[in-house]
């Protein structure tokens, strides 16, 4: 890109994953699609070669020189920076690596409508709308590709998780009514209709409002029982596993990690077969895979919470056709496929089972695949 805009307005989706969970860091396949909920980076150029970045999150800016991105990020340790400000931050300092950036500063001002702590990937959001802003302002031409390779790397290496490259790529390439059939060895990714309007669908969001943290614990353990696995099994990835392989597994892992194993095997395999189904008979034939997804959510990879149990079984008992727990887990949203005349039945029965259960009312709202990142204005 040649034109090199000096101010304007980016914006960039979060993201359900409609099934293809902890698949990605284990070199395999998801379905996500990029939702209506978007995060705006309003961009412009300095004069100087200082970044200031702002937030609706935030009460005050955060200042700082490009020669000082550096050293915020150091390659062992917390960032050196706000929590939330290490994710733009993050994303200016992983793009001068990815590419040669002239020495020049931006003000970036963000605002979100993706609920944070919901699953949701308000982080991917954040990423994909300055990773969009700060490679045309630079005039740095990166694709949607690298720039989500962008957004990855910000949240491994600055802010610290562990996690793969689903989200960013979800953001950067959703399209209306469509998700994301990826393939996350190669990055290949097909666009896949999903029809939800034809075929009387919504997909109804129930965020439990338990919030999670990637940084830290279970995701990583997960991680490094998938690495284990992997290793003892003598493959790459547990991608490089198929379901016939699982026998052999469960003789050479212990209960535990063969568990988290099958896991990944199987869900594999159902993100194969929903994208089969879809371009076969559409998505009213996928509400099996997920609750399948969501079984073994619970009972091998062992990541669900007693709230994202009750919001799945409420769903389904008010008609939903198939419903999940969806993101990382440890808390966030549960996902449910409900015919068009069920949506209030299943909020109302939702919110019932969370008052029943003690828990706080949780957040119910629908959401409909829409397109990736942008440049707005
Ligand atoms: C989080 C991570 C993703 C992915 C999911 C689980 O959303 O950011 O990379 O691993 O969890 O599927």
């Amino acid at each position: 890109m040649t034109d090199r805009p000096a101010a304007g307005s980016w914006s960039a989706p979060g993201r359900v994953n409609l099934v293809g969970e902890h698949t990605d860091y284990n070199d395999g396949f998801v379905l996500p699609f990029a939702i209506a909920h978007r995060t705006h980076a309003v961009v412009g150029r300095r004069d100087d070669a200082r970044i200031r970045v702002a937030s609706t999150f935030a009460d005050a800016p955060v200042e700082v020189t490009l020669d000082e991105l550096e050293a915020l990020f150091p390659s062992e340790g917390a960032p050196r920076v706000a929590e939330w400000a290490a994710y733009p931050l993050g994303v200016a300092w992983a793009l001068r690596h990815a590419a040669t950036a002239p020495p020049v500063g931006v003000d970036i001002a963000i605002a979100s409508d993706v609920p944070v702590g919901a699953g949701l990937s308000s982080s991917a959001a954040i990423e994909g709308a300055v990773a969009s802003a700060l490679t045309d302002v630079w005039g740095l031409g990166l694709d949607p590709v690298a720039l989500a390779r962008v957004g990855r790397r910000a949240e491994n290496e600055a802010v610290g998780a562990p996690t793969g490259i689903m989200d960013q790529m979800a953001s950067m390439l959703g399209r209306a009514d469509a998700a994301i059939f990826l393939d996350c060895r190669s990055l290949h990714a097909e666009v896949v209709d999903l029809g939800f309007a034809a075929a009387g669908l919504e997909v109804v969001v129930i965020d439990t409002g338990v919030t999670h943290a990637h940084a830290t614990g279970g995701y990583r353990d997960r991680r490094e029982a998938c690495e284990r696995g992997a290793d003892t099994m003598g493959v790459r990835a547990l991608r490089d596993l198929s379901v016939a392989d699982l026998p052999r597994a469960e003789q050479a892992l212990d209960a535990e990690t063969f568990r988290r194993v099958r896991h990944v095997v199987t869900e594999n395999q159902r993100v194969l077969d929903a994208v089969r189904m879809l371009h076969a008979h559409g998505s009213a034939q996928i509400g099996p895979l997920l609750d399948s997804s969501h079984a073994s959510l619970r009972d091998d990879f062992e990541i669900s919470t007693p709230e994202l149990d009750t919001a799945v079984d409420a769903a389904r008992a008010a008609g939903a056709i198939g419903a999940r727990m969806t993101g990382g887990g440890f808390g966030g949203a549960a996902i449910a496929l409900t015919p068009h005349d069920c949506v209030d039945a299943v909020r109302d029965g939702a919110s019932a089972a969370f008052v029943s259960a003690g828990y706080p009312a949780p957040h119910v709202f629908t959401v409909t695949p829409s397109e990736g990142a942008r440049r707005d204005a």
